[in-house]
């Protein structure tokens, strides 16, 4: 077997089509969310110089330093754009406005993606930023939109909304989860804490502390914490959700440190008063619940002895056992056809 075949053997369909379709590499090639580094791998071995852009902190973790853009998509013009699509049709949209924004009409987009997550309405967004823009057939449930002509429209990404139920505007790029809308989960989580740990801006003399918002997506729970004079900080493992939540903190006027990073790392232990999170239930497309689960493993060891943990979940997901036994004394405070918040609080140091 010679060194493309196994190369190609690593990638998955999404990737191995995105590399038939795109023929032979050109000398710069710009790839875009790559999964596990498999397009960064393909394009560096063909002989192109490549940069990758990916807005998961874990998948920057696969391209090689010499590979990593650390800004999103600027200063340097592609040939080709590898570009693994975003399920939401918002995601598309944002990154085609950048996309479109940043290269060449000669550019070539190669934009791939799981058929099941694809729609004609991605084809139209796509529209709205270049001239041309063709499918390609499906392969192994797999399908791939061809874009050239760079028309640069009106960028209308990342978007204000103001959220009266929680008094916040929110801001937020348009691969984030939910983009700026409140989550029903979100919403019941504040409403919940607002009525229950003591709101200080109903009552001043509760309590604030330093409070970290675990998975902070827009920002919402984050700005909604500082507001209430808790020394906050947000973490997300989304680069986009980090620059959306320091936009969120920065139009409702409160301070909010911003930090990229995968659930606690980088968190001092006994550090934290009050940790809030609606944790996230997926990774990339995939349902799964390990990395909350070792977020609450950890939180233990983050919060200082008195401090709080508080979580909004769907209902059948099994995480209050785990608070419980990681956490600490854990009552459901709010729960409706859907969601449960949940409280686990560490115990005092005696
Ligand atoms: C359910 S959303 C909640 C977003 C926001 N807090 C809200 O209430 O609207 C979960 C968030 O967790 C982020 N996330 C996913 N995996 C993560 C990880 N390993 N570490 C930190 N954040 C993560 C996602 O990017 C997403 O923004």
């Amino acid at each position: 077997m010679d060194a493309d075949t196994m190369a190609r053997m690593t990638l998955d369909p999404v990737a191995a089509l995105m590399l038939d379709e795109a023929g032979p590499l050109p000398d710069r090639v710009l790839v875009v969310d790559d999964v596990g580094g498999a397009l960064t791998r393909a394009a560096v071995d063909a002989g192109s110089d490549v940069r990758t852009w990916c807005d998961d902190l874990r998948d920057v973790a696969h391209v090689p330093p010499a590979q990593r853009l650390v800004a999103p998509l600027t200063d340097w013009t592609p040939q080709l754009v590898l570009w693994r699509l975003p399920k939401s049709l918002s995601g598309v949209e944002d990154y085609a406005e950048q996309l479109a924004a940043h290269v060449d009409p000669a550019t070539r987009v190669v934009a791939g993606g799981r058929t099941k997550h694809m729609t004609p309405n991605q084809n139209a967004a796509l529209g709205r930023q270049f001239e041309q823009v063709s499918a390609s057939l499906g392969r192994q449930k797999s399908r791939v939109l061809h874009a050239t002509g760079a028309r640069p429209a009106a960028v209308r990404w990342p978007l204000r909304r103001h959220l009266p139920e929680v008094g916040i505007t929110a801001i937020a790029h348009g691969t984030v989860f939910n983009t700026n809308r409140l989550d029903d989960g979100t919403h019941l989580l504040l409403r919940t804490l607002a009525r229950t740990a003591g709101d200080p801006v109903v009552d001043p003399r509760a309590f604030r502390g330093v409070a970290l918002d675990v998975g902070c997506g827009s920002g919402i729970i984050a700005a909604w914490l500082a507001q209430r004079g808790w020394e906050t900080t947000a973490t997300d493992v989304s680069a986009f959700a980090v620059a959306s939540t320091r936009l969120t903190a920065r139009a409702n006027n409160v301070s909010v440190r911003v930090r990229h990073a995968d659930m606690l790392a980088g968190t001092g232990p006994d550090s934290v008063d009050l940790l809030v999170s609606n944790p996230p239930f997926h990774i990339g497309a995939a349902k799964d619940s390990s990395p909350t689960l070792a977020m609450i493993r950890e939180a233990g060891q983050v919060l200082r002895p008195g401090g709080e943990l508080w979580i909004v979940f769907n209902g059948h997901l099994p995480y209050l056992g785990a608070l419980r036994r990681h956490v600490g004394n854990t009552t459901i405070e709010a729960q409706d056809r859907h969601y449960i918040v949940a409280r686990a609080l560490k115990a005092p140091q005696l």
